[in-house]
């Protein structure tokens, strides 16, 4: 008896495991894939520069080394970032996704 509840724990918890694990699954396939870069605009910058503290970034047209140098060095009130913050590989996808963003309707 006692062995049977055993058993039925045990596939019960593996079950559990297995819905654990599709349900983590699911949001990479489900979700459109953005690059690290526009994550980390929309965690970060977005903060400021679409909450009218800094100016609107999006659909300027400005050059992607604005958008390096501006990060690394900071602007008055905006912080510098360092590597430690955004990598130099995020801070390029970062850059060419801000440069080449379509203008907000
Ligand atoms: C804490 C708020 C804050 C955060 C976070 C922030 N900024 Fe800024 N940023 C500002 C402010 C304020 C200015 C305007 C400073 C000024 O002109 O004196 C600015 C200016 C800029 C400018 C110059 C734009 C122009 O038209 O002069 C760029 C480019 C820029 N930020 C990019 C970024 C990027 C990219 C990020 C994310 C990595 C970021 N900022 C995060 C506040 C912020």
């Amino acid at each position: 008896m006692t062995e049977e509840i055993a058993l039925k724990l045990k596939i019960a918890s593996i079950l559990g495991l297995a819905a654990l694990v599709l349900t983590l699954a699911q949001p990479a396939t489900a979700q459109p894939q953005i690059s690290q870069g526009q994550q980390f605009y929309q965690k970060v910058c977005a903060k400021c520069h679409e909450a009218g503290i800094g100016p609107v970034l999006l659909g300027r047209g400005l050059p992607e080394t604005t958008f390096t140098y501006f990060v690394r060095h900071g602007n008055g009130p905006m912080p510098a970032f360092r590597m430690t913050d955004i990598d130099d590989a995020t801070l390029r996808e970062l850059a060419s996704y801000l440069s080449k963003s379509p203008a907000k309707p």
